[in-house]
């Protein structure tokens, strides 16, 4: 693979790993990378901007508010001018510093003001690596997105100390970096999908509802393999308890006429994938009162009325995504009743899974799916629900790459 004329900043921060940035340098250089390398006081204490300069060749930044290289490029346009910015390696004290938004020195200075992706590769005594504030600061770190490559496991330069914080070899470094940027890897980059997941809640009174036992796992892990592979996701969840998946854009509803709302305005998409439980029937007119229970009446009648079909608006909308994949949750006759859905709705794709208790598939971690299209049916063996997504992620890109019929 490689990374010819991507350019990289490499914040290199003060630590006895610093020794090996010289080897990253290299490594990033000889794949075609342009490289301009930011030290920190402390990185300086370790190695030399002559020797980092003589590997990158090019200009080595050091300080926050020298006149010349303000006047030359400036801390804002080094932060911006690159695809991705390194930190390697990544003190705890940095770590800290970009957790809290500090910026006190050119490198912490160049990393709040960044709006490019940024990948860090800590390198700390275990025990600093162990420490609660330490644990804090890199889940916030990875809650904004920012990207961690390593720490490993092994010895430390300190006599007799080992555990988990030494920096990830220059290699790995580079194979992260290659993820990052290679559009390759992300072969939905510039894609819209919007999804469905979890259930519907159809309010009966102020304090019930008419739900169903969908955990939205299966919808939340594809929406996730699918903006892991570049896709810009809008999911539509029903109330779930799943935390909203990475890098994808979520909208919050609770009834069926909720998420078709929110579906339709997240049109037009490349491809729409409705994995939602989306419950057939609301009640007509819920009670904005509590429903009492009358002594000697017997209970109050519910008077049912048929949810909007999603999938099937979608499937014959003017608008209609090039893609449109709905699921079928069955308890018998699954390739009959997918293949009849298939049609009504619209859809290119039907995932039918059968979902009788004895399967355990609602609500569980594991799911055998059978992919029913026009082309045929394919059946896919016993897998989780992470698997199912990734496979299918996998063929909602192949599908998206094809030129259209
Ligand atoms: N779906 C939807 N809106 C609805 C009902 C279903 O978008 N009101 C979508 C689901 O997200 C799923 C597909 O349609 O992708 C299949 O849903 P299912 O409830 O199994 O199908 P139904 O048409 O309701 O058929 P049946 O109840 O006969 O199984």
């Amino acid at each position: 693979m490689s990374l010819t004329g991507k350019r990289l900043l490499l914040v290199i921060s003060g630590g006895i790993a610093a020794y090996k940035s010289l080897d990253l340098i290299r490594r990033l250089k000889e794949r075609g990378a342009v490289v301009t390398p930011v030290m920190t006081a402390g990185a300086q204490a370790f190695i030399t901007p002559l020797a980092v300069g003589a590997l990158s060749a090019t200009a080595v930044y050091t300080e926050l508010f020298s006149r010349e290289d303000e006047q030359d490029v400036g801390h804002i346009r080094l932060a911006r001018d690159c695809d991705l910015i390194v930190v390697a390696p990544a003190t705890a004290n940095i770590l800290a510093k970009m957790a809290n938004g500090l910026a006190d020195d050119l490198a912490s200075t160049v990393l709040l003001a960044t709006n490019r992706p940024v990948l860090v590769a800590p390198a700390m005594n275990p025990m600093m690596w162990a420490n609660p504030a330490t644990r804090r600061n890199v889940e916030r770190l990875k809650a904004d997105g920012i990207q961690f490559v390593g720490p490993m496991a092994g010895e430390m330069a300190e006599k007799g100390e080992a555990g988990i914080g030494r920096m990830a070899e220059p290699l790995e470094i580079v194979a992260s970096v290659e993820a990052l940027l290679s559009p390759a890897d992300k072969p939905l980059a510039g894609r819209r999908i919007v999804m469905t997941s979890g259930p519907t809640h159809e309010p009966i009174d102020p304090v019930r509802y008419i739900a169903n036992r969908s955990s939205g796992r299966q919808g939340h892990a594809i929406a996730a393999a699918l903006a892991r592979l570049g896709a810009e996701v809008t999911l539509v969840s029903g109330p779930v308890t799943l935390p909203d998946p990475d890098g994808v854009d979520v909208v919050h509803v609770e009834r069926a006429e909720e998420m078709r709302e929110a579906v339709l305005s997240a049109l037009p998409a490349d491809a729409a994938v409705m994995v939602a439980a989306v419950a057939d029937w609301r009640v007509a007119s819920a009670s904005s009162q509590k429903i009492k229970k009358q002594e000697g009446e017997g209970p109050a009648p519910l008077q049912l009325t048929e949810n909007p079909d999603i999938l099937k608006t979608v499937g014959h909308h003017p608008l209609r995504p090039k893609l449109v994949i709905g699921f079928a949750a069955e308890t018998q006759d699954v390739e009959k009743n997918g293949l009849a859905k298939l049609s009504r709705k619209g859809a290119d794709l039907i995932v039918a899974n059968d979902v009788s208790p004895e399967t355990g598939i609602m609500g569980g971690t594991r799911n055998r799916v059978k992919i029913i299209s026009k082309e045929g049916i394919e059946e896919w063996p016993d897998l989780t629900k992470d698997e199912v997504a990734a496979r299918l992620a996998a063929l909602i890109a192949g599908r998206l790459r094809e030129p259209e019929a």
